[in-house]
């Protein structure tokens, strides 16, 4: 799949944002190492602490339906500007992204910028990970 069709999900799946606390509404369109697409949108909570972050979502239902690896993700944002993951989801997706996976943000005017997943969390749990197995 074309970049700009998975920016194209992302954006398709903020319509479904449930955000009436914060108005803020967030897409996201992962593609898994098997080349499924899985879309996920924010979903807050009155408690606010409860709210689950697009990317999460999008990661969640792609594990829970078989994923085993994800290698892009696209996040689209009706912010006005290049919304990134916030550090609990690079903390999650760490568990699941490729070695060489990209980050796709995009904006609302259209604009894409493509982030290695590395740059964002360039130190992750690999070592701890292998340390308890
Ligand atoms: N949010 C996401 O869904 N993804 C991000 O990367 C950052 C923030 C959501 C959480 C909350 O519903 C709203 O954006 C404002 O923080």
């Amino acid at each position: 799949m074309s970049t700009g069709d998975l920016a194209q999900k992302a954006k398709d799946a903020a319509s479904r944002s449930y955000s009436p606390y914060s108005q803020v509404k967030v897409g996201c369109a992962l593609e898994t190492k098997e080349g499924r697409v899985f879309l996920g949108c924010n979903v807050e909570n009155a408690s606010f602490s409860l709210t689950l972050c697009a990317e999460r979502v999008a990661l969640f239902k792609a594990v829970s339906e078989g994923a085993t690896g994800v290698r892009r993700v696209a996040i689209w944002s009706d912010t006005g500007f290049l919304l990134p993951p916030c550090g609990a989801c690079l903390q999650v997706l760490s568990e699941w992204m490729e070695k060489d996976g990209e980050v796709i943000l995009v904006s609302e005017d259209g604009q894409e910028k493509s982030i290695p997943f590395a740059d964002l969390l360039p130190m992750d749990l690999s070592g701890l990970k292998e340390h308890l197995r």
